[in-house]
């Protein structure tokens, strides 16, 4: 029969046990003394003692740190950490803290107290992963939230705009009869035609809304999208000459037809354009640029779209030299009504422009730098031998389940 094992008292913890327990131990641990100067400040700190986890996550050896002085070790440590150590080990107040090492390219939670005067530890975890984590599921929460707020507004504005547009063509009709009146003077036909165009504006913008509520293209032809990016650039021709901008095109890209609505596709860039020459009154460059392959940089702004890197892609790039955009209000752009225009703008422009993508199952996105420029990037997944890519996707989904 087996005897049981006696538990030794604690004062039989030895040396080597502690060394084992130190070992064990899945967090970072290092020991330190605190070294002062001739004014009893703070001034260095030693190394004492660390754990293999220490040595894991930071990279340094115990043996080439032990008995050193952190000065020696990291001379251009800012002054902040020894002057909290410090206190820390004079005091016996505990310190917690979250620190990005730049060396390391790590975050940690730190946790610092005084074992004994004189003296300070600090235990710390790696939590690079969780931040990283959280910060992945900011930005999915913020793309979501955009997508309900416009699905939202598509819902709301669907019924209203039905009827609204039903009156609009009341108007439309009565005034063209106007214009056409035997008796009708030019004053009054003049004013007609004003009453026209603003009901046509009308029209425009309740069609704009009604976009929101449809969740694929209404027509869907096969489209050539450089085709389509030349047409838009025809119609701004005017605007970028206007503002004295210089227009350059690298149409890379081998594959450029997918299936789609060509309208909704060419008023999606018109708007991202137009957006780009008001934001260079001034002038500036702007490029367009179509591609088949994907950067590292495009991979990483695909890391929620996993799938559509899966078959051929497309990629639409439209990049300015002009104000940009301030970091606070570019989480805002694709919100509906969002503008900085004032009454020259709706703000229903990039809004409408993310819907089509929506659409067009392609994902947009956008970087920008106050001062430097705009960057927007379109993904659209090409079709395989006239596959759409929602076949695509449900057939991979099918195989992967
Ligand atoms: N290329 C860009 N450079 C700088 N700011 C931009 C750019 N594109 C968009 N913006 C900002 O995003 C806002 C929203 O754009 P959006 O196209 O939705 O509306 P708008 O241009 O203000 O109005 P509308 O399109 O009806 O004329 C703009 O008011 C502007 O502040
Ligand atoms: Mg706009």
């Amino acid at each position: 029969m087996l005897q049981p094992q006696p538990i030794p008292p604690f004062s039989c913890l030895d040396e080597e046990f502690l060394n084992i327990l130190l070992d064990k131990m899945t967090d970072a641990f290092a020991l330190h003394r605190i070294i002062l100067d001739s004014q009893n400040k703070p001034c260095d700190y030693e190394f004492i003692r660390v754990n293999k986890s220490f040595e894991l996550n930071t990279g340094f050896k115990a043996s080439d740190i032990i008995g050193r002085r952190i000065l020696e070790i990291a001379p251009d440590i800012e002054n902040y950490w020894i002057e909290n150590y410090g206190k820390v080990a004079l005091t016996g107040e505990v310190l917690e803290f979250e620190n990005y090492s730049k060396t390391l390219k790590k975050s940690f939670f730190c946790r610092a107290y005084q074992p004994r005067h004189g003296f300070f530890a600090v235990i710390f975890t790696d939590i690079s992963n969780r931040l990283e984590q959280e910060k992945k599921e900011k930005i999915l929460l913020e793309k979501l939230k955009s997508s309900e707020k416009l699905s939202a507004l598509g819902e709301l504005s669907s019924g209203v705009a039905h009827d609204y547009n039903n009156h609009i063509a009341g108007i439309l009709g009565y005034a063209s009869l106007i214009t056409h009146h035997p008796e009708g003077s030019e004053k009054i036909k003049y004013y007609a035609k004003m009453i026209i165009q603003s009901a046509q504006h009308s029209a425009d913008l309740s069609n704009r809304l009604l976009d929101f509520s449809r969740k694929s293209p209404t027509k869907v032809d096969s489209v050539d999208i450089e085709e389509v990016l030349r047409e838009t650039l025809a119609l701004c021709h005017r605007r970028i000459q206007d503002h004295a901008i210089i227009q350059h095109t690298e149409f890379l890209a081998d594959h450029t037809r997918l299936r789609g609505n060509k309208e909704s596709l060419l008023n999606a860039f018109l708007n991202i354009i137009i957006n780009a020459c008001d934001a260079m009154t001034q002038g500036g460059h702007l490029l367009i640029r179509t591609r088949n392959t994907l950067t590292e940089d495009d991979l990483q702004r695909l890391e929620f779209n996993r799938d559509m890197t899966l078959g051929a892609q497309l990629v639409i790039e439209i990049k300015d030299t002009g104000c940009g955009i301030d970091p606070e209000k570019i989480k805002r752009i694709f919100d509906p009504y969002f503008t900085t225009k004032g009454k020259k703008g709706t703000g229903l422009g990039l809004s409408s422009s993310y819907t089509t993508m929506q659409q067009h199952l392609a994902q947009i996105d956008v970087s920008s730098l106050p001062g430097i420029g705009t960057h927007f990037l379109i993904y659209f997944p090409i079709q395989d031998d006239n596959k759409t890519y929602l076949q695509m996707k449900n057939q991979h989904q099918n195989t992967h389940a």
